[in-house]
């Protein structure tokens, strides 16, 4: 069986600027593949492609097997969007919005009413099918939007960006879909800039900046990207004059200060804080000390050199 996903070298322009500048990657059948990148790294562009909505300008993309150029409508069978804008109709139902779809897909009238359930079940709307969308919640028309794409059957499902905008509790329920898709064996692409969202959702994640891609993983693998392991955080009484003094240490990899506050990125914090506070090297005294293992927010920062933050 081939991969659900696989790209060689993709890339697109748009006007005279690469967008998308060679992405090569496999996703595996059933997996949750996370695209994780700052606004403007190319996720959508890269999403659209594997979609088959645009045209690579060069390099190849397969759907379970299926060029997304040569082979388009054997492609377009095999999987459905979720878009980041809704495409949904406020004064019909849930289940009119699913039925306008699946006739818009083709699906056999005798097949429709089956499917349409088997929708809303999956985003766990089922109790507010005879509802107007107008009366949904943003989270709610978030899962409807998911449900539509999920009434032609399609075995890989992209989803970019669908917790943008949604409230906490809402957006623990687009996990949830999401989970009881790949449960399905359902393949998922998932396209966030929320870091944390990438960590708890996804099975694998592909770190993209500028078009490129810049790691691959499991969060444990990205994890071990990092020259650190350990952060070590000290609250000091006030504002230390001595961060250049710190950086020079030969156990710190990296540390930065946000007023009062030193954060020290390590391979090991024991023999470290040992050594400052043995040696009296700070100019203020220590209110609190912590101990974090890295996170993938300091891989993402050693690796693009930038923070990804909203
Ligand atoms: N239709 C378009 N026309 C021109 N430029 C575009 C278009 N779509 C995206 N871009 C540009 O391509 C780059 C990548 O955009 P996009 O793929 O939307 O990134 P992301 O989804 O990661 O935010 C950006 O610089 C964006 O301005
Ligand atoms: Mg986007």
């Amino acid at each position: 069986m081939p991969p659900a996903v696989v790209t060689k070298d993709l890339r697109r322009s748009w006007d005279e600027r690469e967008a998308v500048r060679g992405i090569s990657l496999e996703v595996q059948e059933g997996e949750i593949f996370g695209l994780l990148g700052p606004n403007g790294a190319g996720k959508t562009t890269t999403l659209s492609m594997i979609s088959t909505r645009i045209r690579p300008t060069s390099g190849d993309a397969w759907v379970f097997g299926k060029h997304v150029v040569k082979d388009v409508h054997a492609a377009r069978r095999l999987l459905n969007v979720a878009p980041q804008e809704e495409a949904l109709y406020p004064t019909l139902t849930g289940a009119e919005n699913l039925d306008f779809w699946a006739r818009i897909y083709g699906v056999p009238r005798s097949e429709r009413p089956a499917r349409i359930e088997r929708a809303l079940a999956a985003v766990e709307l089922g109790s507010r099918r005879d509802d107007r969308v107008e009366t949904y919640s943003g989270g709610m028309r978030r899962r409807l939007n998911l449900g539509c794409a999920l009434v032609s059957e399609p075995r890989l499902v992209l989803l970019d960006e669908p917790t943008v905008g949604v409230d906490p509790q809402s957006r623990v329920h687009v996990f949830e879909a999401v989970r009881n898709l790949r449960a399905q064996g359902i393949t998922i692409l998932y396209t966030t800039h929320y870091l944390a969202e990438a960590e708890e959702l996804c099975d694998r994640i592909a770190i993209m900046d500028e078009g490129r891609l810049v790691a691959l993983g499991t969060t444990a693998e990205l994890l071990a990207c990092s020259s650190a392991s350990e952060v070590v955080e000290l609250r000091l009484g006030g504002p230390t004059e001595r961060l250049p003094l710190l950086e020079r240490m030969p156990e710190v990899e990296r540390a930065e200060q946000h007023g009062s506050i030193v954060r020290l990125f390590t391979r090991r914090a024991e023999p470290l804080l040992a050594r400052i506070c043995g040696q009296g090297i700070l100019d203020q005294p220590i209110v609190q000390v912590g101990v974090s293992p890295v996170s993938l927010e300091t891989v993402f920062i050693e690796l693009t050199g930038k923070e990804l933050r909203d």
